[in-house]
């Protein structure tokens, strides 16, 4: 197939299948990249009503930058990968402070936590420039419909298949042609079980051909993921629980958690400690957590290592919390 009617198929299909989104159809660059930083580690269910809420609480870019990081955080509380949000915060001071949102992909791409991805979907989508944003639907897409087989996690799959789908797009219309190839990829080229039976271009889909649609793209494996080992205490003190920030440089930075322990031995607070939950695996991008989850209720206030604040247990909710630690949260008995 022609690049031409590839993307003329695909376009057709986007017309009659296209999702309805909330943040489709606007213009505002402001909420088109307020989405696309949501939706990148998150599932359009569930992003969709993050984004509704982040809007109507900040509905411009002045607001976001007038903000305080904490309350950034607990707006994204849930949503995991919190570096998104901090550089988001920080991306709308940048913003703010030259007076407007940048019109290039390279002004773009200089805001803090755009990459190549973020900074091509704002600029076609909000901008119409012509750029090809590349996530994983359309490496799966190109690699099945162009039988590609070189690895999407290399430099060299980046390069490949970005090049392919900048030559596929049509003039003038790269918004449509982006969002096209993420539905697509999202609804019908699904990863399990894509439906080749009513698909547009199947006549010319190469893994669909040659029996590859289950091998296609390839990944490179990486190192298997490191675990750690996390236990935490929840100390209960006439109504008061102990939390501290999570320091710079080490996951959740600027979020909230209480008495942490990683591989050293449980703090003595003249109490007996009641195990809430053993080995409580929590998934992320480069690590494996297991943690074991305390509750400890002293009769005498106990020392707490340096860093800790007491705080009012109703007063909980208004700290930004890892979701772990809401689960942990969510096995306390009443108090
Ligand atoms: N995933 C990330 N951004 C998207 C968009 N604009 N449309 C569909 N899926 C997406």
């Amino acid at each position: 197939m022609s690049p031409l009617s590839f993307t003329a198929a695909l376009l057709r299909w986007f017309a009659q299948y296209g999702r309805e989104l909330p943040w489709r159809g606007i213009d505002d660059p402001y909420g088109i990249w307020v989405s696309e930083v949501i939706l990148q580690q998150t599932r359009i269910d569930q992003g969709r009503d993050y984004w509704l809420r982040f809007m109507e609480r900040f509905p411009t870019v002045e607001a976001l930058a007038a903000a305080s990081e904490d309350e950034v955080l607990r707006l994204w509380q849930g949503l995991g990968y919190y570096s998104r949000a901090r550089n988001m915060h920080a991306a709308a001071r940048q913003i703010v402070e030259a007076g407007g949102f940048p019109r290039t992909i390279q002004g773009l791409r200089a805001l803090k936590g755009v990459g190549d991805y973020t900074a091509a979907a704002v600029g076609s989508m909000a901008f119409n420039l012509p750029a090809a944003a590349v996530d994983g639907n359309v490496y799966r897409v190109l690699a099945r419909h162009y039988g590609i087989d070189v690895p999407i996690n290399t430099t060299h799959g980046k390069h490949t298949f970005e090049s392919l789908a900048t030559e596929l797009l049509p003039p003038g219309q790269a918004s449509a042609f982006n969002q096209a190839m993420m539905d697509f990829g999202a609804t019908w080229c699904t990863p399990r079980s894509p439906r080749c039976i009513d698909c547009p271009v199947a006549g010319t889909c190469d893994a669909l051909h040659t029996g590859r649609i289950h091998l296609l793209p390839v990944k490179e494996r990486k190192l298997k993921v490191k675990e750690r080992h996390f236990a935490y205490i929840y100390i209960r003190y006439k109504g008061k629980t102990a939390l501290r920030r999570r320091p710079a440089g080490d996951i959740w930075q600027g979020l909230w958690e209480p008495l942490f322990v990683e591989d050293a031995p449980l703090p003595d607070l003249g109490c007996p400690l009641t195990l809430l939950a053993s080995g409580v695996k929590h998934v992320l991008t480069h690590r494996v957590l297991l943690a074991d989850f305390y509750l400890a209720e002293p009769q005498a206030l106990p020392a707490l290592p340096e860093g800790y604040i007491w705080v009012e247990e109703p007063a909980l909710p208004d700290y930004a919390l890892p979701r772990l630690v809401e689960r942990m949260l969510d096995l306390l008995p009443q108090g």
